[in-house]
């Protein structure tokens, strides 16, 4: 890696550097995207009051669509509506007394599954808030044998491929009609540019208008991927923005501390020639 990389990673990662710096995915540079969670003071908020209207249209987007193929099997329906969640209210600061939350996990399209303990067989249930979201596919095998390959789980997609946000973007917004000349796309494959080796089993999902957004915002593809991607961010780092505020106090108090240590240094040595 060259020295300037390294020096453009390092401003990238604080944050300090407008320049766009292209992310790279198995190669393949992806286009770098401003994202309201970049950098050390990134959040989630995208209202005047708190609120989080991008991923709230985010998640939208996977319940509308998403859902019908992939897993989202590390988030429970409480977690939108802790603190630095979607559905986050300073009213119901128990995710569990939060109606909006109680509505989505009572009318999931799909059942929560228990298991007999007598039987073994599995009984279907309306989903609580406490439930991890419930998967359209029993497992695996049926998912795979469904839809001809394996719809990766989404909750920490952002975070398992190289590119990160940008790359899913980029994977989202990425399919093309005409496949290069000399390129053959099978019967259930498609072509996306930004996927590694190009042909995907995953059909182009974000068309114009293909959802009505609740908050009236006209659903393009850019501002899909966008709303979606940046839901997934949180679903994979939840926890984001206290960490940062965390990060910045701690900063601040190192360098309150630093002053004190100099003065006390200064005040110890003060009548001694050195
Ligand atoms: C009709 C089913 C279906 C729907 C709907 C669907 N996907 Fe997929 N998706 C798949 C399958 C199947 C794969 C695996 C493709 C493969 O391995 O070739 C996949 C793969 C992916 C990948 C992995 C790409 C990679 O780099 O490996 C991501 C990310 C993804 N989907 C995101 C989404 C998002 C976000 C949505 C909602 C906007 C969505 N998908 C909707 C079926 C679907």
């Amino acid at each position: 890696m060259k020295i300037t990389r390294i020096f453009t990673a390092a401003l990238a990662a604080l944050g300090l550097s407008g320049a766009a710096i292209a992310a790279e995915s198995n190669g393949h540079e992806v286009e770098k995207h401003d994202w309201i969670f970049n950098g050390p003071f990134g959040t989630f908020i995208d209202g005047d009051n708190n609120e989080r209207n991008s991923v709230q249209r985010g998640f939208q987007i996977y319940q509308e669509i998403c859902a019908s193929c992939h897993s989202l099997n590390q988030l429970s329906f409480r977690n939108l509506g802790e603190a630095g969640g979607p559905f986050a209210s300073e009213e119901f600061a128990n995710p569990n007394d939060n109606p909006v939350v109680m509505q989505v996990a009572a009318n999931w399209a799909y059942q929560a599954r228990d298991v007999d303990t007598d039987t073994g067989e599995a009984i279907e249930r309306t989903p609580r808030v406490s439930d991890r979201f419930p998967w359209i596919f029993e497992n695996a095998y049926q998912a795979r044998g469904t839809l001809g390959a394996l719809p990766p789980d989404l909750s920490l997609i952002v975070k398992a491929r190289s590119g990160g946000a940008d790359y899913i973007r980029a994977f989202l917004l990425g399919y093309t009609d005409h496949a290069p000349e000399g390129v053959t796309v099978g019967p259930g494959q498609y072509y996306n540019e930004a996927y590694p080796g190009n042909i995907v089993a995953m059909a182009p999902q974000l068309f114009e208008d293909r959802v009505e957004y609740a908050d009236g915002t006209a659903a393009t593809p850019e501002q899909m991927a966008d709303d979606i991607v940046t839901f997934l961010a949180w679903a994979g780092d939840p926890h984001m923005e206290a960490r940062k505020q965390l990060g910045v106090m701690v900063l601040l108090f190192l360098l309150l501390f630093s002053v004190l240590v100099y003065l006390a240094y200064r005040q110890i040595w003060e009548n001694v020639e050195h």
